[in-house]
């Protein structure tokens, strides 16, 4: 995905080294060139061993270990497309601030022309100190400004690392990876309502985590997005709120027709309440009270069978449904949350519903999947392929969906 991109990845001595590397696993997964550079004080706290194994290339330190005629810091500088340096402590961005070089990531901070992104993390008084802060205010670069929580020392406030994606994306984002650009995404997320009265309903506990972490992705990747979640979310794309499988199925119908892929992630409720009382419903003496319920649409397989005839017509040369224009019809995915044998379900699931993928969720694990901020996921394909995510928060986990579907 970052294929044909140079990394440079500076590492200072801070606490928060260790959570690098998994940034150096994402950075490969998405084929980048990583070129680490630490401080010595950062070989304290994650070993050389780990960062080049994982970087594949070896890590530089030493600013007077010259191996050719060029002075590393410059060939560095002149080769890479970014600079990251993450966690970046209190000590290095003072250096980097007033333009002390005396190291070989200070060095090339001084040397360095393109686009430098800081994410520090320190401990929060170090983060409030007004030096600190006068020499974050000098950089000249993108900072990626701490997080508020439990720091490693123990202390609650400012400091922690942001997060790792958020290093990662907007390291796309400034080296303008948008291989997404010009395809419509259309993707669901949330538990959908279904009204007993005006008062009460039935739905389930999806959180809408995973199919916003779908949109953000597909967005960050240049994606024209639209989401349809029955959450209450702000998005600098296109979101519609809807409550119930009918206000979703609707929704989702509407939009199918121009896009290109269609994710269903959302928790569609299997059934809806026959008939929704008009008015709060009384408490009675009864102590048992029968609700009837119907089946809801079953939304996946309606797009499923919609886009399987769109493709018939097309072959036989018959037009007349109304997407009879189309040239080549959305990529369906579909996912699947199962409490029990998840890929026996989800295999039976995939040939029922005709989707093009189905991706696997067991709910059951409290670690993962409903509500979480994890996930692990098996993809299976439409021609008995499968492949397991390992667990990972959900913005990776959706990156890596992404780019296994596209
Ligand atoms: C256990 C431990 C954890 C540390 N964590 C941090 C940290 O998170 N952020 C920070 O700015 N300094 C931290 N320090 C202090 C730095 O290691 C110290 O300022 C050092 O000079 C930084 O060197 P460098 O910027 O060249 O890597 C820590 C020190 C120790 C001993």
């Amino acid at each position: 995905m970052l294929s044909g991109k140079t990394i440079l990845l500076g590492i200072t001595g801070g606490i928060a080294s260790y959570k690098i590397c998994e940034l150096i696993r994402m950075y490969k997964r998405a084929n980048a060139d990583v070129q680490v550079v630490c401080t010595p004080n950062a070989l304290n706290f994650v070993t050389k061993l780990t960062l080049q194994t994982l970087s594949k290339n070896n890590v530089a330190v030493e600013e007077f270990d010259i191996k050719n005629y060029n002075p590393e810091h410059i060939s560095f500088a002149d080769k890479a497309d970014i600079m990251v340096i993450a966690p970046a402590t209190a000590n290095t961005i003072s250096k980097i601030a007033t333009g002390v070089a005396d190291n070989l990531l200070t060095s090339i901070a001084c040397a360095f022309t393109k686009p430098v992104i800081i994410a520090p993390a320190m401990n929060c008084h170090m983060w409030e100190n007004p030096i600190i802060q006068e020499n974050l205010r000098k950089l000249s670069c993108t900072v990626l400004e701490p997080e508020s929580g439990y720091l490693a020392c123990g202390y609650l406030g400012k400091g922690r690392l942001c997060k790792i994606e958020k290093i990662f994306d907007k390291t796309a984002e400034i080296l303008n990876y948008k291989p997404l650009t010009g395809k419509k995404f259309v993707i669901t997320s949330g538990g959908t309502f279904e009204d007993i009265d005006p008062v009460r309903y039935i739905s389930n506990y999806s959180s809408g985590k995973m199919g916003v972490a779908l949109a953000d992705s597909a967005k960050n990747l240049g994606a024209d997005v639209t989401l349809i979640t029955t959450k209450d979310v702000s998005k600098k794309y296109n979101v519609i709120k809807v409550k119930s499988a009918l206000d979703m199925k609707d929704a989702v119908m509407r939009e199918f027709d121009n896009a290109d892929c269609v994710i269903m992630a959302a928790a569609v409720a299997d059934y809806r309440v026959k008939e929704t009382a008009p008015q709060k419903m009384k408490k009675t003496d009864e102590d048992e009270i029968t609700l009837t319920l119907v089946k809801n649409p079953d939304i996946l397989s309606e797009l499923c069978s919609l886009k399987a005839r769109g493709q018939e017509d097309k072959k036989t040369g018959y037009i007349a449904c109304h997407h009879d224009i189309r040239t080549s019809y959305p990529l369906v995915v579909g996912f699947c949350a199962e409490s029990e044998n998840l890929i026996e379900h989800a295999k039976e699931k995939i040939t029922k519903k005709g989707c093009d993928y189905l991706i696997a969720n067991d709910i059951s694990r409290k670690d993962i999947g409903f509500s979480s901020d994890y996930n692990e996921v098996t993809i299976l394909d439409k021609n008995g392929g499968m492949k397991k995510l390992e667990r990972a928060d959900k913005m990776t986990i959706a990156y890596q969906i992404l780019e296994e579907i596209f």
